[in-house]
C-alpha cells in the first residue's frame, strides 16, 4: 500500500485579505510581530500597509527588509540576530519567494539556533518555530503554503533546499490586489514558475490524488489567465486566477515535490544568482521533451487541460503538443529562449549538471536521470 500525506497552511484568500493580518497575528498569540520583506516590496507600499493594520490591532512590529532575490545565507544570520534582539515572538513573510522564504529560514535559526546550512535536506529541523504567517505579492512561487524553503549558500555558490513540515506557515493570505503593482516581467516570469510547479508535481514520481487535483486547477488556470494577467496589470479576473493557481500549484508541489526544471534551475541561480522564474522557463520544454516517455498518459491529460484539441491522437503526440504550447506561451509572454541569452557560458555546464544531480528535487522526477542526461539539455537549452 502506498501511504502519502498531504500538508496545508489555514488560507485566506480573496481582495481585501490582507486588512486580516493583525487578527490572523493575535489569533495565533503574537505579542510582537517580526516583519520580513525586501526593498522592491517596501517601495510598493505593501509593508506600510501590513504595519498600518499591525498598529490598528495594537500589535507591535520590527520590519527586516535586507533580502535580496534569491535570498542569501549572511541575509538569514543578519535576520535572526535583528529577531532575537527585538523579542518578537511571531513572523509574517511579506512579498515573493524570495522573502517568504528568508522569513523561513530566520524562523528555524530563532527557535533551533545553529546555522541555516545545517538544515539543508529533509526533515532537520527539531523544534517548533514560531507562528508564521505569509502575505505573498507575486503569485508564483507557493512558498505561502509550502513546506520549502530555498536559500544560497555563499560560499558553495549553490541553493540549499530544506524540506520540513514545520515549514508550513500556520496561515497564508493571499490579496490578489497585491498583484497590482508587479511589472509585466515579473509576472511573466513568476506566472511561469506557477507552470512548473504544477506540471513537475503532476508528473512527480510523488503525485496523489489529492496533489493531482490542486496540479491540474492550477494548469487549466495558468493556460487561460497568465496571457491576459501579463498583458494587463488591472485585470482583476487574471489577477485573482493567478493567486489562485498559485495557490494550488504551490499545495501540489509542496506535497509531490518537483522535479529536473527545479533541481536545474537552483543549480544555476545559485551560481550566476538568475531569475528563478526565468530559469524554470526557459528548462521546462526541454525537460518536458526528456520526461515525455516516463508519463505519456499525464502528458495527454495536460494537453487536454490546456485546452489543446487531442482526438485521434496518441498520448506522444498529444505530449508533444502539451510541450509546443509551453514553448509557445513562454514566447507569447516575452520570456527568453535559451540560457545563453540570460549569461549561462558552456563551460560551466559540467559544474551545473552536478549540482542539479545532488539537488534534492530531483529524485521525484519521473525519469531515471543520471548527470550525462542532465549535460544534454542543458546544451539543448543552452
Ligand atoms: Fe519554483
Amino acid at each position: 500500500m502506498h501511504i502519502s500525506k498531504f500538508v496545508t497552511p489555514e488560507i485566506i484568500f480573496g481582495k481585501g485579505a490582507l486588512s486580516q493580518v493583525g487578527e490572523c497575528c493575535l489569533r495565533l498569540g503574537a505579542k510582537k510581530v517580526f516583519i520580513v520583506s525586501d526593498p522592491g516590496v517596501m517601495e510598493a507600499g505593501w509593508v506600510d500597509k501590513v504595519t498600518s493594520v499591525c498598529r490598528s490591532s495594537h500589535l507591535p512590529y520590527e520590519i527586516f527588509c535586507e533580502i535580496t532575490p534569491n535570498p542569501k545565507d549572511y541575509e538569514i544570520t543578519k535576520g535572526v540576530k535583528v529577531y532575537l534582539a527585538s523579542e518578537c515572538d511571531a513572523v509574517i513573510g511579506v512579498g515573493g519567494g524570495s522573502a517568504i522564504d528568508a522569513a523561513k529560514a530566520i524562523s528555524i535559526l530563532a527557535t533551533n539556533g545553529g546555522n541555516i546550512h545545517d538544515y539543508e535536506g529533509v526533515d532537520k529541523i527539531q523544534y517548533p518555530l514560531p507562528p508564521l504567517v505569509m502575505l505573498p505579492t507575486t503569485a508564483g512561487s507557493g512558498a505561502e503554503v509550502s513546506q520549502f524553503s530555498v536559500i544560497v549558500d555563499s560560499v558553495r555558490q549553490v541553493k540549499m533546499t530544506i524540506v520540513s513540515k514545520s515549514l508550513v506557515p500556520d496561515i497564508a493570505i493571499t490579496d490578489p490586489y497585491t498583484l497590482v503593482t508587479k511589472n509585466r516581467e515579473l509576472t511573466a516570469e513568476t506566472g511561469m514558475d506557477v507552470l512548473t510547479h504544477a506540471i513537475e508535481a503532476f508528473v512527480s514520481l510523488a503525485a496523489t490524488p489529492l496533489t493531482d487535483v490542486q496540479a491540474k486547477n492550477a494548469l487549466t488556470l495558468v493556460a487561460k489567465y497568465l496571457r491576459p494577467s501579463t498583458a494587463s496589470h488591472t485585470n482583476e479576473e487574471a489577477k485573482t486566477a493567478m493567486a489562485m493557481a498559485s495557490i494550488q500549484a504551490g499545495l501540489a508541489f509542496s506535497n509531490a515535490i518537483l522535479g529536473a526544471v527545479h533541481a536545474m534551475s537552483h543549480a544555476v541561480g545559485g551560481y550566476l544568482d538568475m531569475p528563478h522564474g526565468k530559469l524554470n522557463a526557459i528548462l521546462l520544454p526541454y525537460v518536458m521533451e526528456f520526461n515525455l516517455l516516463a508519463a505519456p498518459d499525464k502528458f495527454m491529460e495536460m494537453a487536454q487541460l490546456m485546452g489543446i484539441n487531442i482526438a485521434g491522437l496518441t498520448s506522444a503526440e498529444a505530449g508533444r503538443l502539451a510541450i509546443l504550447h509551453v514553448k509557445q506561451l513562454a514566447l507569447d509572454i516575452e520570456i527568453p529562449l535559451c540560457l545563453s541569452e540570460i549569461g549561462l557560458k558552456e563551460e560551466y555546464i559540467p559544474r551545473m549538471s552536478q549540482a542539479a544531480l545532488e539537488d534534492v528535487c530531483i529524485l521525484t522526477n519521473p525519469r531515471d536521470v543520471t548527470v550525462s542526461d542532465l549535460d544534454r539539455i542543458f546544451r539543448k537549452a543552452l
